[in-house]
């Protein structure tokens, strides 16, 4: 039985902040988040949005009645949890209409959240063929304003069915995990921004993926000629064109120019949206799948996921004849065009205005027309809004 990808959404901010402007007010040289850090633009979250708003949009895309029905299981992988008890899952599948008699559940393990929400989806299914699972990545990416990791901000939510006959990626079963105690990137309990040591974490990276590079080369003997495309967590598009130069580093000419050629293509999204945190590794998979025009059917996709503290793993798998369906033509190009750019002096307003440990609060969301949103808060307790 074939157990992958069925569908996969993606929503985000309507407001960005152009890399440029931030450079300007920052004094430093556009090249170096343009070219240095391989970002243009950065999602710009309002205070009435936040990854249960934004999983619900990006999950709405892709959802059918049959899937409403089918979804037995929603696992929300996030490190920008909205209570330290109760799961953001059961918000979202009550906004969604999702039936009942489910599991929900919220998971965490910083950007690799996602990855081990996959996977468990993927034994889920196996042994229950007929269901499916709705599977998160939410996040928005705060490391402070005039931080080092300012530049690396961002946000949004990936969500992807998952289920037996899948229509975009059939999930291999040999992959390659690795797990040490380190502290690189970290929020303590009672912050509402990342602390992180950059320099180490980006170093940090390039180490997991050589490990569990090797390791599944050892696992399956797949050389870089059996990959149509290597996909890399995101947390500046920058990083991720780093850890393809590490593997290519004994590439042959023609490996080398499919593989950078396809890397292009998967960074574009996040080039325009900044960090996803646990989503970031699946908005360049989507990335790849719309603005590829190389690949196809029948091509194996290596993902390396990272997740500091720190959690990797790499896993491959075959692109179906029908991904392109399972996209179900959305155009995400004009939802990334539509959005409206914000000054710097907004961006640092609205990033202010967040609100993290409040008891009571209404928020205006006139301004905010998305189709979810959070409306305030009573007695610590969330109040979301469909429209
Ligand atoms: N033109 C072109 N390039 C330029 C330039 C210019 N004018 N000026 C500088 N650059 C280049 C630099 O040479 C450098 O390139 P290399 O990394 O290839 O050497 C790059 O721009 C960045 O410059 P700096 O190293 O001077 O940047 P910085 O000290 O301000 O910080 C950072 C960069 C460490 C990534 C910082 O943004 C940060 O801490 N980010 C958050 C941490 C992070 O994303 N870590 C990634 C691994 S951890 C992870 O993956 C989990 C997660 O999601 C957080």
């Amino acid at each position: 039985m074939k157990i992958g990808i069925d569908k996969i959404g993606f929503a985000t901010s309507d407001l960005y902040l152009d890399m440029v402007d931030l450079a300007k007010a920052r004094h430093e040289d556009p090249n170096k988040y343009l070219i240095g850090i391989g970002q243009s633009k950065m999602a710009v979250i309002r205070p009435t949005q936040d990854v249960v708003t934004m999983a619900a949009a990006a999950a709405k895309k892709i959802i059918c009645q049959e899937d409403k029905e089918k979804i037995s299981y929603v696992i929300f992988a996030t490190e920008s949890g909205v209570d330290n008890s109760k799961g953001a899952a059961i918000y979202l599948a009550n906004l969604l209409g999702l039936k009942q008699n489910i599991r929900t559940i919220e998971m965490k393990q910083a950007c690799y959240g996602a990855t081990a929400a996959l996977q468990l989806a993927k034994g889920y299914v196996a042994l229950n063929p007929e269901s499916k699972v709705l599977v998160i990545g939410a996040d928005n990416a705060r490391y402070g304003i005039k931080t080092p990791g300012e530049p690396t901000q961002g946000g949004g939510a990936i969500a992807m069915i998952i289920g037996s006959d899948p229509k975009i990626l059939e999930l291999e079963n040999e992959t390659s995990a690795y797990a040490k105690n380190i502290m690189d990137f970290w929020r303590p309990l009672g912050h509402s921004m990342a602390l992180v040591d950059g320099k180490y974490s980006s170093g940090v990276y390039l180490d997991f993926l050589k490990n569990v590079w090797d390791e599944q080369l050892k696992k399956t003997n797949y050389q870089l000629q059996d990959y149509g495309a290597l996909l890399f967590h995101l947390p500046y598009t920058k990083m991720g064109l780093k850890g393809l130069r590490q593997i290519l580093q004994d590439a042959t000419v023609e490996d080398s120019t499919r593989l950078i050629r396809e890397f292009e293509y998967a960074r574009q999204f996040n080039r325009e949206v900044g960090n996803l945190y646990t989503g970031s590794l699946y908005l360049s998979f989507l990335s790849l799948l719309v603005n590829s025009t190389s690949i196809k059917s029948g091509d194996r996709i290596g993902f390396f996921s990272y997740g500091s503290g720190a959690q990797a793993e790499f896993f491959t798998g075959i692109l179906q004849p029908d991904y392109q369906k399972g996209l179900v033509g959305f155009d995400y190009w004009a939802m990334l065009n539509k959005r409206q750019s914000v000054s710097v002096t907004e961006y640092e307003d609205l990033f202010e205005k967040h609100v993290f440990d409040i008891e009571n609060i209404e928020l205006d969301y006139q301004t905010d027309k998305s189709a979810f949103l959070l409306s305030g808060i009573h007695d610590y307790k969330r109040k979301y809004l469909s429209r």
